[in-house]
């Protein structure tokens, strides 16, 4: 493992990563930051606006600045956005940092997201988007992960303690 953060979240929005890597971050005494913040504080808009106005290459592209430079410049807890994963050369900057997936079932994802227009991958039909989301996914999450983390029936204390015992 080279330095940087003790450990990054990876998985699908709604998963718990915000929750979960706070949580993680208080019982280590560290810090918590968020790719997603990062992108948002950046650019002075939400992802959302940054979908409509500029497209998803765009918000890939600045998400994998944000992803790398977390990456350099943080030693705490991180989580990234769930589809940060897409992106060969994110990936590929995550080769050498302890990565935990924590991974959800497509019934237990639309329970948890239903419709949510802050969520532009969601606008329509949830549950057929989450099946294809997590088919097209699932692999990319496992790609990238020493260690997955199943969530379905479990409270984010309980999740962060098995992030904890994964580590
Ligand atoms: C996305 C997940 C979101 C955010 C953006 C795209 C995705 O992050 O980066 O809306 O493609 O799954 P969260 O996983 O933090 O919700």
């Amino acid at each position: 493992m080279t330095a940087g953060p003790l450990v990054v979240l990876v998985g699908p929005m709604g998963v718990g990563k915000s929750t979960v890597g706070a949580l993680v971050a208080e019982r280590l005494g560290c810090a918590y930051r968020d790719t997603d913040d990062d992108i948002v504080a950046e650019q002075g808009r939400t992802i959302a606006d940054i979908f409509v106005d500029d497209g998803e290459p765009v918000f890939r592209a600045l998400e994998r600045d944000a992803v790398g430079r977390a990456l350099a410049g943080h030693d705490g807890v991180l989580a990234l956005g769930g589809g940060s994963i897409l992106d060969e050369d994110t990936r590929a900057l995550l080769t050498a940092h302890r990565v935990v997936y924590l991974s959800m079932e497509v019934e237990e994802a639309v329970q948890r997201t239903g419709l949510n227009a802050a969520r532009p991958l969601l606008a329509v039909n949830p549950r057929r988007q989450w099946r294809e989301l997590m088919e097209a996914r699932r692999h990319l999450y496992t790609e990238v992960a020493s260690a997955v983390v199943p969530t379905d029936g479990r409270t984010p204390e309980e999740v962060a303690q098995a992030v904890l015992d994964a580590l």
